[in-house]
């Protein structure tokens, strides 16, 4: 039984095939059609979904979008009727989502095929349990608490629920206005970084504030009852903009949330581009630290109503891997499972998986326990892009590809490391990755003046192999997406120098060998020439979605100053090819 999974008209679209339980493909658009975090429809993605299974559209069986128009009209309707200046957006809204709700006729358009020659049954399924579905059912558990939060979803900011055997029960819901996911991004806009995404740059910026602005910040938003209040004076009335929109050509735009009232409290917003000042870092420090506050008392919340140890947990404000990290210092949660994809792409596998457990009730959970469920491509293929643009390589066997590649870490060069199927989710694992030393301490800014071009105050992050965790991190919780943030043990600080943060934490990815023995076997190597069983790991990009074929990891190879391409089983010098 094949399914396929949307998220469509809605930042970081994407598609995903399961058959018979099982994720065979997933993939944003983003990565196809080089659009970062495109918000129209997957048509590319999809097409990748069909031709990975080797099916054709018309053996799909059902189609399953994470997103239900329908979902809490209730509570949309009663904010529009106390809000009646809004009514007019609302309908505007309702009209557009309507419009692009038929998926027959829009898949058969996007595939040139007949719509009618298309068997697959639609569902529709509210948008924070397809990210609850697509932690839960990717989890190894049979029961857990389940956790989304974001911006917004289908009128909703943040679900908790029960989930049990194939059941995911919703036990609360926070709607619009109120929403934490708005309470961050309206903060980040203040201090000048409002483009869609820009969280997760000023999560890095918080540890350099102070907490000078606890007690104004904290009145923004508060806990009540289980779930939590924004004071909306801070704010532009919801419906009074568009909020985030998606344009016409799939690009996600934010409008302005904060009101007059952040003006009178903080002074003048802080312009893009513009030098950062102490305020902004203060700032930055306070609503990390009030995110962190209300994220446990939800969790804690949630603990109350479904007392486990396991948590899974999904939306955009999961990828918070701050508060990730504090999980379970601050709740009695003793282990979480953040699916890779935690933001809105994620909805895809959240709501195939949901139609195959909860909708037709089958069983064969499976714990996907890896993020490499996009592209790949063959030795073939790879070689014959190093031709056609001209670049000089050489082809190694495994074992002296892996000496080569950590010879040149181990010397201080940078590597492009593109290998196997790409990874699932915003963060690079270790197969569309940039990987170079974490000890050395000018790499950061070698990193950044060379390919990344990032700012100052963003951390590196670094790849540890799994069994060395608790010796340079004091957490040994597993971190195998990226999601985790640990403060690492003072004695390893300066060995991991150009990966460890202000505060002396790091975003680790833990590497367990049967996950990606390859990548594993390449730290092991680098390890052995150097002691440290750690590599810096970057996303393979520049300022652009995360490179997914060869042709895009030799154009960045060529267009930056990386000294190093190991693509396949090839490698190319920059030394050899000035
Ligand atoms: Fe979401």
């Amino acid at each position: 039984m094949l399914i396929l999974g949307l998220n469509m008209f809605h930042a970081d679209a994407s598609a995903a095939i399961i058959q018979d339980g099982k994720i065979l493909f997933a993939i944003a658009e983003e990565r196809l059609n080089r659009h970062k975090h495109y918000g129209g429809f997957p048509a590319l993605a999809i097409q990748a979904c069909l031709d990975a299974a080797c099916a054709k559209m018309s053996d799909v069986d059902h189609v399953a979008v994470g997103q239900d128009t329908d979902a809490n009209l209730t509570k949309k309707v009663q904010y529009a009727l106390k809000n009646p200046a809004k009514i007019l957006n609302f309908m505007k809204l309702r009209q557009r989502k309507q419009e692009m709700r038929d998926v027959r006729v829009l898949i058969g358009r996007a595939l040139e095929v007949d719509a009618a020659s298309l068997k697959f049954q639609e569902h529709h399924l509210e948008h924070h349990i397809a990210h609850i579905a697509s932690a839960y059912y990717c989890s190894p558990w049979e029961k857990a608490a389940g956790f989304s939060y974001d911006g917004s979803g289908d009128f909703v900011s943040t679900m908790m629920a029960r989930c049990e055997g194939n059941e995911i029960d919703v036990l609360e819901r926070v709607y619009l206005p109120h929403s934490l996911g708005s309470f961050y991004t309206m903060l980040c806009e203040f201090i000048g970084y409002s483009k869609y995404g820009d969280e997760g740059k000023v999560m890095g910026l918080a540890p350099y504030g102070k907490p000078v602005y606890l007690e104004q910040i904290g009145p923004l938003v508060r806990p009540v009852g289980a779930g939590f209040e924004l004071d909306l004076d801070y704010f532009k009335p919801l419906g009074s903009n568009a909020g985030m929109q998606v344009m016409e050509d799939g690009t996600v735009k934010l409008a302005r949330h904060f009101s007059r009232r952040m003006e009178e409290l903080f002074g003048t917003p802080r312009v893009a581009h513009t030098e950062i000042t102490q305020r902004d870092m203060d700032i930055a420090f306070a609503m990390q630290n009030r995110f962190e506050e209300i994220c446990f008392h939800l969790l804690n919340q949630l603990h109350v109503r479904v007392p486990c140890e396991d948590l899974a947990m999904a939306g955009g404000c999961a990828l918070n891997s701050v508060a990730n990290g504090k999980v379970f210092d601050r709740t009695p949660f003793h282990r979480t499972y953040i699916q890779p994809a935690a933001g809105d792409e994620g909805l895809a596998i959240g709501a195939a998986l949901h139609t195959y457990h909860a909708v037709l009730g089958q069983g064969n959970r499976q714990e996907l326990k890896h993020s490499y469920l996009g592209s790949e491509f063959s030795e073939a293929q790879i070689e014959s892009a190093l031709k056609a643009a001209g670049l000089k390589y050489r082809r190694y066997e495994r074992e002296p590809l892996l000496d080569a590649v950590a010879g040149q870490v181990a010397e201080g060069n940078i590597i492009g490391w593109f290998q196997g199927r790409m990874e699932w989710g915003p963060r690079a694992l270790g197969n569309r990755s940039i990987v170079a030393h974490p000890g050395l301490p000018n790499m950061k800014d070698v990193l950044n003046a060379r390919i990344k071009h990032r700012e100052w105050f963003r951390p590196f992050a670094p790849s540890i192999l799994v069994e060395h965790q608790h010796e340079y991190f004091e957490r040994d919780h597993p971190s195998p997406f990226m999601l985790h943030v640990y403060k690492i043990r003072p004695e390893k600080r300066q060995e991991l120098c150009a990966v460890n943060h202000v505060d002396n934490t790091g975003r680790l990815q833990t590497v367990a060998r049967e996950e990606n023995p390859l990548y594993y076997d390449l730290i092991r190597a680098f390890q052995r020439r150097t002691g440290i069983p750690v590599i810096l790991n970057t996303s393979f990009n520049e300022n652009e979605p995360i490179v997914c074929n060869p042709e895009e990891a030799i154009d960045c190879f060529s267009r930056t100053r990386m000294d190093v391409l190991a693509i396949g089983p090839f490698v190319a010098l920059k030394s050899e090819n000035g």
